[in-house]
This record gives C-alpha cells, sequence and structure tokens, in this order.
C-alpha cells in the first residue's frame, strides 16, 4: 500500500515571473481562471473561503464564485449560515483556488461586503427553480432533526411560491473586497514562484516575490 508520507510530486509545468504577469492582480486573475476553464479541469470555479468566528476560531467551506471585476470577488450564500455570521462579525476573509492540473494556486485577501440587492435579485432570478426553492428550504448551518425536514420544506415552498419563489431575505452576494493577492505557481525542486500583490494606500499594487 502506498504510503502517504511517500506521496509526492515535482512541479514542472510553467513560471511565473515578474516581466511575464500583469502589473494589476485582477488581470493576473482573469487570465489564469480563463486558463483553468479552457484547461477543462473540474470546477474551476471552485474557491475556499475562511473566515473567522467571534470565538477566534476559523473555519474554511468551499463556494462558487459568480463574479468578479474591480469591485471585488462575489459569491452567493446564505446571510444566516455560519459564514454569513462570522463575515457580519469580522468582515476579513481568504479565498483561495487550487488547480491542481495547471500547479497553481491563488490566494485572495480582505474585507467582506454584502452586494447589492438588485445584483443578488438579478442573480438569483437566474438560478433553475429548485435552486431558488433550495434557498429557501435549507436553514443552512443549523442543525435540522433529519433529511426529511428539508424535503418537507421544499415541497411546503415549492406549494407556496409555484414557479416565482421571491429571493429569501436571508439569502444573497457576498463580495469580497481585495487588497492583497499571491499567485503561486509550482516549480521544479520546490523553488516555486510566488508573485504577491498588496495594495497601498493610493489604490496602486505593489508586487514583490515571496521566497516559497
Ligand atoms: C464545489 C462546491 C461548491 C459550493 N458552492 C457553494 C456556494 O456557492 N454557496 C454556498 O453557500 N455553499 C456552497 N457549497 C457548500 C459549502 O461548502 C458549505 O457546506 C455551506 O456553504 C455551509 O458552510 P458554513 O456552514 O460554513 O456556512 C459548495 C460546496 C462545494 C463542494
Amino acid at each position: 500500500m502506498t504510503k502517504i508520507s511517500d506521496l509526492r510530486k515535482s512541479y514542472e509545468r510553467a513560471e511565473l515571473g515578474e516581466d511575464a504577469s500583469h502589473a494589476n492582480p485582477l488581470q493576473q486573475f482573469d487570465q489564469w481562471l480563463h486558463e483553468a476553464i479552457s484547461a477543462e479541469i473540474p470546477e474551476p470555479n471552485a474557491m475556499t473561503l475562511a473566515t473567522v468566528g467571534s470565538d477566534l476560531r476559523p473555519s474554511s467551506r468551499v463556494v462558487l464564485i459568480k463574479g468578479y471585476d474591480e469591485r471585488g470577488i462575489v459569491w452567493y450564500s446564505n446571510y444566516e449560515s455560519r459564514k454569513g455570521r462570522e463575515l457580519a462579525g469580522n468582515p476579513y476573509a481568504a479565498l483561495q483556488f487550487h488547480w491542481v492540473e495547471l500547479e497553481r494556486v491563488v490566494r485572495i485577501e480582505g474585507c467582506f461586503e454584502k452586494t447589492s440587492a438588485e445584483e443578488s435579485d438579478v442573480y438569483y432570478a437566474s438560478r433553475p427553480l429548485d435552486s431558488r426553492i433550495g434557498a429557501w428550504a435549507s436553514p443552512q448551518s443549523q442543525v435540522i432533526a433529519n433529511r426529511g425536514v428539508l424535503v418537507a420544506n421544499a415541497a411546503k415552498y415549492a406549494a407556496q411560491y409555484l414557479m416565482q419563489p421571491p429571493r429569501p431575505p436571508h439569502w444573497g452576494g457576498f463580495r469580497l473586497v481585495p487588497d492583497r493577492w499571491e499567485f503561486w505557481q509550482g516549480r521544479r525542486s520546490r523553488l516555486h514562484d510566488r508573485l504577491r500583490y498588496t495594495q497601498g494606500s493610493d489604490g496602486t499594487w505593489l508586487r514583490e516575490r515571496l521566497a516559497p
């Protein structure tokens, strides 16, 4: 049987140099995300979101990116979930993409804000009906007695709202406004490339190389 301590891989696919990278991290992210999509890797839009609760314990979970621009990175969830409550108390959060096949990681840090109600409404309306009902049916992160609770909730809200459920008030968009990015490209002999971007008070981005 394989010993997990013997599992290792040499990263040799690509490199990330100062000259070949964008001065603006959003452009670098846009390029890498499109390369991940073009490479047809599974769920290139999945990212790990880390938050910290009022007890100072960090927690993390996977969410899907649904939009990004100069304002930040957007995903959708339940504002009363564990992540929603933690972000309401402490808006600092971190996101991480790991595109295994490309030997790449992107880390993004910053502050959370809610998207506007209009933005949330537009995205909610674009979701399949069962997902829209699901947002009503699931008291996300709460203890429930059994799976039957979800099934019964879904049936109840489907009957109540038919084809037109409104967006639940507890469900909507989350935006991380980044002030720090890191792009990691695996390299041979563990001498990986890491470029970190930090935003100065004048809005410009400082790009620095970190030791791997
Ligand atoms: C690939 C993948 C994508 C997911 N995307 C989302 C998402 O966009 N929004 C969401 O609320 N939960 C999503 N989930 C479920 C979360 O990982 C998590 O279980 C849920 O949000 C509850 O987290 P919390 O209790 O820490 O708030 C996803 C899970 C996986 C595996």
